[in-house]
């Protein structure tokens, strides 16, 4: 069989260190098991023309959020061979999950392999917008020392209210690790948690609407679906508390680009963080990249070093299985059989 991955470009970095499994030069550790099977294995970066031109040859597509191939509705009917889509990590989003059911094309992704590296990341930037670090740390590199400036913008985490939009895997472990900080934690999802698991996350359901206004702090951590893109929207942003924050460590389209650059240039919001944009590679100029407070870093946070052996490790294990005819890991199906049968992504897709 043909198999494809498409991930991110390596350079220096993957020569230098080996574990950079991610990286397209490392191809996930898998070259010598895939070749050792006898299978063919093409690696790209070039996820447009290349991936296009290789795409009607292809049985298995190893695609991952970090450097996403779009594989749209167009590619799926371009690809007569494929059977298996693959996602090097969380989150399928990228692609068109209602177009690969009704090809009978199985889509699966490494649940929970990198769910405790964005919840640690989502916590450093809670800390990290909430503490304003940046401006202090700013003015340490550029030789000042204005304690006033600095101060004036920095609060304590105690005490605040900090609201979780999708309580999951991700969710959850955000919950636990801001237990220590003494905040009050409201959720919402629209699957509500059992008594039990939210008296031992600490943390109270409120309906959507109602959290938002009574947050500090907002962190998003559900899918991209259709009924999440575009959720924080002008009218919700504007709704979220004068001088609040919001952490995005989900999906770039959940969050509207421009009322977004509006709420922090306005000062509505006090910072904005993350790790996810759309499209990605954000282009040099995407306005997020010039908002005045915001703290985003690249799409970094599900793919620690800790976190690639994880995913590796689950796409070898998918693909050995698939190869040899098994049944793939039940917890990692989103799509089969021509149904989307993932709980997080079949209440969009599944009604
Ligand atoms: P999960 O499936 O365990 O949790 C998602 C939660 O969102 C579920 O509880 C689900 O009920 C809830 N949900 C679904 N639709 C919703 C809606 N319309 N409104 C409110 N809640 C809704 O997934 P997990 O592992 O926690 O990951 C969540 C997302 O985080 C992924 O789908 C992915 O987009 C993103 N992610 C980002 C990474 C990064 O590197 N920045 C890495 C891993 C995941």
């Amino acid at each position: 069989m043909k198999i494809l991955m498409v991930l991110y470009p390596g350079g220096a970095a993957a020569k230098e260190n080996p574990e950079l499994l991610g990286a397209a030069e490392n191809a996930l550790g898998l070259r010598g098991f895939l070749e050792g099977k006898g299978q063919e294995l093409v690696v790209l970066t070039d996820k447009e023309r290349e991936l296009d031109q290789h795409l009607p040859t292809t049985d298995i597509l190893v695609t991952t959020p970090f450097w996403p191939a779009y594989v749209t509705a167009e590619r799926i009917a371009r690809a007569p061979k494929l059977k298996l889509v693959l996602t090097a990590g969380v989150g399928s989003d990228h692609i068109d999950l209602a177009a690969a059911a009704s090809r009978g094309i199985t889509v699966a992704e490494v649940t929970g392999s990198n769910v405790v590296s964005v919840a640690e990341h989502t916590v450093m930037q809670i800390l990290t917008l909430v503490r304003n670090y940046l401006p202090a740390y700013r003015q340490v590199i550029e030789g000042r020392w204005d304690i006033a400036e600095a101060a004036a913008h920095s609060h304590d985490l105690e005490g605040k209210v900090v609201g979780i939009v999708g309580a999951g895997r991700i969710g959850q472990r955000v919950a636990l690790r801001l237990r220590p900080f003494d905040v009050h934690v409201l959720y919402y999802d629209y699957r509500r948690l059992t008594t039990v698991e939210e008296e031992v996350l600490g943390i109270r359901y409120a309906l959507l609407d109602d959290l938002i206004p009574r947050c500090d702090v907002i962190t998003i951590h559900s899918p991209l679906t259709p009924e999440t893109d575009g959720l924080f929207d002008r009218g919700r942003l504007f709704r979220m508390k004068k001088g609040a924050c919001l952490v995005n460590t989900a999906r770039g389209r959940i969050v509207q680009t421009e009322p977004l650059v509006e709420a922090m240039t306005s000062g509505h919001l006090a910072g904005y963080a993350g790790d996810v944009w759309y499209p990605q590679p954000a282009p040099p100029d995407h306005p997020w990249r010039k908002m005045p407070n915001h703290a985003m870093t690249v799409h970094v946070s599900g793919t620690s070093l800790e976190a690639q052996r994880r995913y590796a490790d689950g796409i070898r294990d998918c693909l050995d299985r698939f190869l040899a005819g098994r049944p793939l890991e039940r917890d990692y199906l989103i799509v089969e059989g021509g149904k989307v049968t993932s709980p997080s992504y079949s209440y969009a897709f599944g009604r």
